[in-house]
């Protein structure tokens, strides 16, 4: 055969392979989700989660740990109140479960880096991300509720703050609040673009924020848009985002690409409960090889243009990062 280019020629070894790989990963941009709740004496699997646990505050220290140990540096924290109201007052409570999570954190395990969700689903009565006006949530009436919760989770610990309620204005009024109260250097991961996504269906038993009644769409994005999530993405950072997120990962690549195309700042990947839930059960079944899977999908995620993955599999893929199996 009279052939000169051979694309097999540099597949032809591992150490080969591993040299003119095009996605290079690092797990200093991985982040791990975890979940807090009252009580004591609690570390429960989630049923739809298998793998991710409910973590009592007295329980939450040997779990940070074990992230860290892991080779995770950052986490991703969401509290679940025993109460709940009309405004979602345990949102910014100062002795709230987040912000005692993070007081407990940043004392026993200090070395990691704590981001906080914003929002206010986990904390009120009928399970929507702001303050109610009728059947609809009322946008500038929960741009101060937002402000209040980011500042209560920023004066706990909170290392960054990451809104995830879609409500328009809220970077901006999350770094007014943060400035005037003199932390002008605490940097604001918004989830920019964010879909009113059915894979968020284990994470809302997990969080236990399912809507009581309708649904998130008159603020979460449409799926079939994209020029509406760069729109979305150029507002988050005129207002003042630091870093801007694209949520869920694995059904919008198309998405996370444009962003990142378009943007300036780092763009961070939510790999969400559902896609964790579909590999897990999949792997369970012996339907597919788990480990294999989640680097697959997780190298699939930068490829796509991300900077920073948010994901359940955080301390797995630690480990596969260490060990070269990709990165
Ligand atoms: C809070 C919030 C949600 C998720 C992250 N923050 C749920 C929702 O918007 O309904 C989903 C995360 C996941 O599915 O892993 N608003």
């Amino acid at each position: 055969m009279d052939m000169v280019k051979r694309p097999r020629r540099l597949r032809g070894g591992e150490t080969l392979r591993r040299m003119v790989r095009e996605t290079r990963m690092d797990k200093a941009s991985l982040v791990y989700p975890m979940f807090v709740v009252e009580g004591r004496g609690i570390r429960h699997e989630i049923p739809s989660m298998p793998g991710q646990y409910h973590y009592s505050l007295d329980m939450l220290p040997a779990a940070l740990e074990e992230a860290a140990d892991a080779g995770v540096s950052s986490i991703m924290l969401f509290g679940i109140p025993d109460k709940k109201d009309e405004l979602g007052s345990g949102a910014y409570d100062r002795d709230g479960i987040i912000q005692r999570a993070l007081r407990t954190g940043k004392e026993t395990v200090p070395e990691l880096y704590y981001i906080t969700d914003v929002c206010m689903c986990e904390y009120t009565s009928h399970g929507h991300c702001g303050a109610l006006c009728g059947h609809d949530v009322d946008n500038d009436a929960t741009l101060p509720l937002l402000a209040k919760t980011a500042l209560s989770h920023v004066q706990a610990g909170a290392d960054m703050v990451a809104p995830s309620d879609m409500m328009d204005g809220r970077v901006g009024a999350i770094r007014e609040t943060l400035d005037k109260n003199g932390y002008v250097n605490t940097p604001i991961m918004s989830y920019a673009v964010k879909y009113a996504s059915a894979f968020y269906g284990p994470f809302r038993e997990a969080a236990d924020s399912a809507p009581s009644f309708g649904d998130r769409k008159t603020y979460q994005m449409d799926f079939h848009n994209v020029k509406e999530g760069i729109k979305e993405a150029l507002l988050d950072v005129e207002e003042g985002a630091d870093l801007v997120m694209v949520k869920p990962a694995l059904s919008y690549m198309d998405v996370i690409r444009r962003v990142s195309e378009t943007v300036h700042v780092p763009v961070a990947a939510y790999s969400v409960s559902g896609e964790y839930a579909m590999i897990k059960a999949a792997a369970e079944k012996g339907w597919i090889n788990e480990e294999a899977v989640i680097c697959e999908s997780a190298a699939s995620i930068y490829r796509a243009g991300a900077d920073i993955l948010i994901t359940y599999y955080a301390k797995e893929l630690a480990r596969y990062m260490d060990e070269g199996r990709i990165g």
